[in-house]
């Protein structure tokens, strides 16, 4: 007898063992994880209880970056299958004291975890950490480099709206050349047969021996011609100084050209006449209101799937921590 509170799982293979980029995963692995995000999506929508396939495992979430999505929605989705599911608070934690992070990932390990979730802005420290430890490691964010599991949900959520991203036109607009959102996205998209635009102000655009095959714009109006997907990037100010001087990033933060930035590349009721008319706006958060999108827009249910993004991200990342640890269970 069917029961329709505990369909079947999607059956299908999984070959990786880390999780750091999107090239990580074959093909096999990425559909894999999409089909299992919509099974585990069902579950969230109807509040039913997952099944608990982490039970007894541990996943030690390690941020050494500031997060609010990645971070939460990664406990939850433990939380979820059953997992054991610990939270190092690394602003009270021996970091301060002068331990490497390499030394304090181990650490942790060392307590017994099966998987981990890494977010820093150190270049390699994912990979250090996966050539060290025994337990899976998981990128939740690194640089301006990789953020696949962004890019997974992002996926997810257009695929929730359109079916697919076959043929699709994603417009990815803003400051793309300091996302890892952005290149995780730009990778997993035009591998599920997306066509994928950068569209924003040159200074903004990734370096030029950087996805040379993508096409790039300047203005709305050109990238967005046609456009399905609308994805705005927020101003990474953060990561600004080292490559453009300080001053660039400070005269990028104040309020006047915050407003001739929304005025040339803000994404708005009106910039979005420039798609397709069923166009809809994505967004990884945190935003920027009336700096790279407008609240109307980005609180609009009808264009607007900022709110869904999120909610698949606990959907995605139950399905990445499925495929990485359970195995062929059920
Ligand atoms: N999209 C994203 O990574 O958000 P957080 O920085 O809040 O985790």
């Amino acid at each position: 007898m069917i029961d329709a509170q505990r369909p079947a799982p999607p059956q299908g293979g999984f070959s990786a063992r880390r999780l750091i980029g999107i090239d990580d995963l074959s093909d096999g692995d990425v559909d894999y994880i999409l089909r299992l995000a919509e099974y585990y999506a069902g579950y969230l929508r109807r509040s039913a209880p997952a099944p608990a396939r982490l039970r007894g495992k541990t996943q030690i979430n390690l941020f050494f970056e500031d997060s609010t999505r990645t971070n939460l929605s990664f406990e939850l989705a433990g939380k979820r299958l059953g997992a054991d599911v610990i939270n190092v608070p690394v602003s009270a934690s021996s970091v301060h004291k002068g331990e490497s992070l390499v030394d304090t990932a181990q650490t942790m390990a060392a307590m017994g975890a099966d998987v981990m979730i890494v977010r820093a802005k150190e270049e390699g420290l994912h990979e250090a950490l996966d050539a060290r430890l025994d337990c899976a490691v998981v990128n939740g964010g690194a640089g301006a480099r990789e953020h696949p599991t962004q890019a997974l949900l992002d996926a997810a959520t257009a695929r929730s709206a359109f079916g697919g991203l076959e043929g699709r036109i994603v417009a990815i607009c803003g400051d793309v050349r300091h996302s890892r959102v952005a290149g995780s996205n730009a990778r997993l998209l035009r591998r599920l047969g997306a066509e994928v635009r950068f569209v924003g102000p040159a200074r903004l655009a990734p370096p030029d021996d950087q996805f040379t095959d993508i096409e790039r714009f300047d203005t709305l109006k050109d990238g967005l011609a046609g456009a399905d997907i609308v994805m705005g990037l927020r101003m990474q100010f953060e990561r600004m100084g080292a490559e453009f001087g300080e001053t660039t990033g400070e005269a990028l933060r104040d309020e006047e050209s915050s407003r001739r930035y929304f005025r040339e590349f803000g994404l708005t009721h009106e910039t979005l006449r420039y798609a397709a008319p069923h166009a809809k706006v994505m967004h990884p958060g945190p935003m920027n209101r009336g700096v790279e999108i407008d609240g109307a827009l980005a609180d609009d249910p009808d264009r607007s799937l900022v709110l869904r993004q999120v909610f698949y991200g606990v959907a995605t990342r139950m399905a990445a921590l499925d495929a990485l640890l359970a195995g062929d269970a059920d």
